[in-house]
């Protein structure tokens, strides 16, 4: 797919996946609208990819505090939005019964209720305009319910759901919706207690710049899901038709998980 010139609204662009993302878009000579709430990294990203000669346009903006608010900004300042990618997220991790009630909104919020206001506000743009296409950054948990993540794990469940319902309910229209699965990533995204808790584990881990190439690879080829690496594939496949096969593999890791679990119990999230 030929993106020179093509309008793309990056959430999370400040981010380690989002960021990554938006270099491999501006070297495509894509035009960019990045959103964050941080202006400041927002800016900074900017001067590196106005050196691929991109066009860039920033955006404060908060998807918890007014998701169609951001996506009616992003259309008039980029003045018509063909893409939307969404790498916006938070993760929350622990024991459920630690879970504080505010960090289990705002995660939801984050996650879930902020990416479909979002996507739901700029779809009569697209609708009318019969093209458009949405882009949602799922996660490998958000198919395969991972003790300590519960929460998390169910957010990205509630993403995938929702870019599957929307897929099958845009048929025809022009405008396509694609989920992007990746599994772990080095970037500030995964707390310490996570980090160390993957070394431990020995979880295989990827680089942001290969997640990204993955998401154009997925934009490129028109796939509708997109999950990152082996054999985290096969495990997607087998947790939705053998799943007790998968509960025995958790069940033993969960105990590897608890010192982890135990450190993050009484930490605030940001
Ligand atoms: N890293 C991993 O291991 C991993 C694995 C699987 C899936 N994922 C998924 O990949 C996506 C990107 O992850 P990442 O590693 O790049 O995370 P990250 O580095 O922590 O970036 C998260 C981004 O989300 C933005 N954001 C958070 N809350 C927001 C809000 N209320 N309004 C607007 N923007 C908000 C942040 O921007 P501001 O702070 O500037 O607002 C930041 O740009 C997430 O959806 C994550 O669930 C990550």
């Amino acid at each position: 797919m030929n993106l020179q010139g093509s309008k793309i609204l990056v959430l999370g662009a400040s981010g380690g996946i989002g960021s990554a993302v938006a270099y491999e878009l501006a070297k495509a000579g894509a035009a960019l609208t990045l959103v964050g709430r941080q202006r400041e990294s927002l800016k900074r990203l900017a001067k590196t990819l106005e050196q691929e000669v991109a066009s860039v346009n920033i955006l404060t903006g908060d998807l918890v505090a007014d998701a169609p608010g951001v996506a009616q900004a992003a259309i008039r300042a980029a003045t018509g939005i063909d893409m939307l990618i969404n790498c916006a997220g938070m993760q929350v991790f622990g024991f459920s019964n630690d879970e504080q009630p505010q960090d289990t909104a705002r995660l939801f919020a984050t996650n879930v209720i902020g990416p479909i206001q979002l996507t739901n506000a700029l779809l009569p743009h697209m609708l009318e305009r019969r093209q458009g296409r949405i882009v949602h950054v799922g996660s490998i948990f958000g198919s395969i319910g991972f003790p300590c993540f519960a929460s998390y794990s169910a957010s990205k469940f509630a993403l995938r759901g929702y870019s599957e319902a929307l897929r099958r309910e845009l048929v025809g229209t022009g405008v396509s919706v694609h989920y992007v699965a990746p599994r772990y990533t080095r970037t500030s995204f995964n707390q310490d207690a996570v980090a160390r808790m993957a070394v431990a584990l020995k979880m295989a881990q990827d680089d942001p710049a290969d997640v990204a190439g993955q998401v154009l690879a997925a934009i490129s080829s028109d796939r509708a899901d997109t999950y990152l690496g082996w054999p985290e594939k096969l495990f997607v496949r087998l947790n939705a038709l053998l799943p007790r096969l998968v509960d025995q593999s958790l069940m033993k890791q969960v105990a590897q998980m608890r010192p982890f679990a135990r450190l993050n119990a009484n930490r605030q999230t940001p």
